[in-house]
């Protein structure tokens, strides 16, 4: 008997396996490998006998011009991507079911109509009346943006091919079907396929596409990191689920840079934008407290303040808890480590608490200096300078070192009335922003001059 042998595919990052196996090696994810048909042409050999056509080649050096952009007329948007749309790119914006991709979408559909745009929305999610609902519910009904709903990949690229729109929206990749390819619509190879189809279509007739991709927890369902790889800007739309900010986030983008973030609330009429999220983020803020410290962040080219929260308290368990919502948890073992071993402040046998406020999640290591405040301030019971915001890095010499754009974090600081900061020595501060600053070379001298001897 012929054996066919399949492939093993993992839906989270797609990487293939030879054989079946509980967590991929690859991404380290649990239960995502999936059995697939292999591939339809055999790698190597595949170009024997017939010889390609010759291509021309061209130099480095051209007066290629920055690719226009259109901008949508929402701002947080237009930041994230770089300043606007580029045409004939492709755009993947991922995110969990729920979270307002589709309500993102329409909003941006039909906003970059309004500037003159020609959008056509295709949803194989939901039907025309449903879509034509939601706009109705987020005042939008009369915007002339073109609907369809559908799924077969084949009709969606025949009908964009005739009318030719500047933007087609495809909500979600994960729902289209090519009949070329044997496996169901939500498959890693369906969805790779249907992606491919979708961006090459976008590259031949010059028409911006964005993809919605949902981030799958269920093993049978390909994730959108599988098609990272094809689109020219990758954006997560992020956000806690009991909270109503949303932060749409871009990790790749081949036409600005990455890292931007644009911030929107998710309000009964829609989601509305952010302009100033430091304002949002401590709005939250309860009265200062025992463990509570303000970071002044940056994401992307875009200052952030937002409060860190640490609770200790002790613990009633052999292996106390170490419990992070927001930030790295293994950035906080290591902040406990350095607290312990050069400070000789111990966090044994107590339970350890921390929280960024608002649902923000923050991966900068100039956050260090603020959450080893957050943890002291927590373990003390001693709040920290009123007014004040906090940044440096921390090295494993419990040495401080300096971050960058300390300028513009102490000047957001300034603009949302903070007077003074506690900031690693080094920092290239300017003239400081007109804020009362304290320079500390080691978490040492932080904890006795702040803290006094501990
Ligand atoms: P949706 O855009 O459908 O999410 P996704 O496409 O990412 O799966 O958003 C769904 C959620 O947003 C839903 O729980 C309800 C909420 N929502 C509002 O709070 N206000 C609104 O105006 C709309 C349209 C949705
Ligand atoms: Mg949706």
């Amino acid at each position: 008997m012929a054996k066919v042998s399949s492939v093993y595919t993992c839906t989270a990052c797609g990487a293939v396996h030879k054989k079946w196996a509980g967590q991929c090696d690859a991404c380290g994810e649990w239960n995502t490998i999936v059995e697939e048909a292999p591939l339809s042409a055999a790698p190597g050999g595949a170009l024997k006998g017939r010889k390609g056509r010759g291509m021309a080649l061209t130099d480095l050096a051209s007066t290629e011009v920055e690719p226009p952009r259109q901008g949508s007329g929402l701002a947080e948007l237009d930041r994230v991507l770089g300043g606007g749309l580029v045409r004939a790119s492709a755009t993947l914006i991922g995110g969990d079911p729920g979270i307002g991709k589709s309500t993102l979408l329409l909003q941006a559909a039909a906003s970059f109509a309004a500037q003159g745009v020609d959008v056509v929305y295709i949803s194989g999610e939901e039907a025309t009346a449903q879509i034509r609902l939601r706009a109705a519910r987020l005042g939008l009904e009369d915007a002339p943006v073109r609907l369809a709903a559908e799924t077969d990949l084949r009709a969606i690229l025949t009908t964009l091919d005739e009318t030719r729109p500047a933007l087609a929206i495809v909500d979600s990749i994960q729902t289209m079907w090519l009949d070329t390819v044997e496996s169901a619509p939500g498959s890693v190879s369906q969805v790779r396929a249907a992606a491919h189809e979708l961006v090459s279509f976008a590259k031949r007739r010059g028409v911006a596409v964005m993809l919605v991709g949902h981030v799958t927890k269920e093993g049978q369902i390909a994730g959108p990191r599988v098609v990272e790889h094809m689109v020219d800007t990758v954006v997560y739309f992020e956000g806690e689920r009991g909270h109503q900010f949303r932060i749409l986030r871009s990790v790749k983008n081949r036409f600005g840079p990455a890292g931007e973030i644009g911030v929107f609330e998710m309000t009964g009429a829609g989601l509305a934008e952010v302009p100033n999220p430091s304002a949002l983020f401590l709005g939250e803020r309860d009265a200062p407290a025992p463990g509570s410290v303000v970071f002044a962040g940056l994401e992307g080219t875009r200052p952030v303040l937002v409060e860190i929260q640490a609770l200790v308290a002790p613990s009633p368990l052999s292996q106390p808890r170490r419990a992070v919502i927001g930030w790295d948890g293994g950035r906080l073992s290591m902040i406990l480590a350095v607290l312990e071993a050069r400070v000789g402040i111990s966090f044994q046998g107590l339970d350890v608490y921390l929280n960024v406020a608002g649902g923000l999640r923050i991966s900068e290591p100039a956050a260090d200096l603020a959450v080893a405040a957050a943890l002291l301030s927590a373990r003390e019971d001693a709040p920290i300078p009123p007014h004040s915001v906090l940044f440096g890095e921390l090295s494993l010499s419990g040495a401080l070192r300096p971050v960058a754009q300390a300028e513009n974090r102490l000047k957001e600081a300034r603009k949302l009335g903070f007077t003074s900061a506690i900031v690693a020595a080094g920092c290239k501060t300017g003239d400081g922003a007109g804020l009362a600053l304290q320079e500390m070379p080691d978490l040492a001298r932080f904890v006795g001059e702040v803290f006094g001897a501990a």
